[in-house]
């Protein structure tokens, strides 16, 4: 799809990769960003359009859809890790993790979708992870939310391909934000991320495998787990 003149919404736009897929649309040549954010102030650039935006809100979502009715592109980006451990400590953190990558990725599409299909079909994207096809045992409630958001990607992919609507889903392993500082690993750069998701819609492609781990689990799930190194 055509980058260029299109309009878009991406969540969680004020900061990390929300912020990188915002600033590579508007330099790709989008002639509107809505910017999703929990805090409209909280979004600095001037060329983007702020957007009051909890993606667990359900007056939120509903009024963001009817505010943002030319949109042709969606970037479900929101997300949160889990920091819960998988033998020990509360489950809230699993719990709400589930409520913002799931959840909410589900309710943004859901409201969405239509439309999308009013303007011409469009495109919809999910910021995933390689943690949607390997479980991680320091962030197992993370981990299980981005299985449950690939599913539900696909689901919205073999739905929306009637109505015309292209589905990505971007996996990626660590990215250099907020989100993964707490880690001392190697890291790509949000503005990468975005990058080759602005790659992706440009060709119609329907996902991205944003990095070299996320290339090398995903080559290997085709394997028994009785055969797969470091299974
Ligand atoms: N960083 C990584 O290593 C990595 C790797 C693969 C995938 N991802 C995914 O990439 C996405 C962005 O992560 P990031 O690394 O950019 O994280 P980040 O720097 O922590 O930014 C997270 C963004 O999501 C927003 N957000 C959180 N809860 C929200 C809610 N309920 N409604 C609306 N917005 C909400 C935050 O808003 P506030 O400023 O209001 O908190 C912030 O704008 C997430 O889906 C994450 O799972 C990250």
């Amino acid at each position: 799809m055509d980058i260029k003149g299109a309009v878009a919404l991406v969540t969680g736009a004020n900061r990390g990769i929300g912020r990188a897929f915002a600033r590579a649309l508007i330099e790709h040549g989008a002639s509107k960003v809505y910017a999703g954010a929990r805090n409209p102030e909280a979004v600095q650039d001037q060329d983007l359009t702020p957007l009051r935006l909890d993606v667990t809100n359900a007056e939120d979502v509903a009024a963001a859809a009817a505010a943002a009715g030319d949109v042709t592109i969606v970037i479900n980006n929101a997300g949160i890790g889990s920091g819960v451990g998988l033998f020990e400590g509360p489950f809230d953190g699993a719990r709400e993790a589930m409520e913002v990558n799931y959840f909410g990725t589900w309710a943004v599409s859901r409201a969405f979708a239509p439309v999308l299909a009013r303007n011409g079909g469009g495109a919809l994207v999910n910021m995933l992870s390689v943690a949607s096809w390997r479980g991680a045992p320091p962030f197992p409630g993370y981990a299980a939310s981005k299985a449950a958001q690939w599913s539900l990607t696909d689901s919205l992919r073999q739905a929306l391909k009637e109505q015309g609507t292209l589905v990505v889903g971007v996996h990626a392993g660590f990215v250099d934000t907020d989100l993964s500082a707490w880690l001392d690993a190697p890291k790509i750069t949000a503005e990468d991320v975005a990058e080759q998701t602005m790659q992706a819609l440009g060709n119609n492609w329907a996902e991205v495998l944003a990095d070299e781990p996320t290339k090398y689990v995903k080559s290997v799930l085709s394997q028994s787990l009785n055969e797969a190194p470091n299974s």
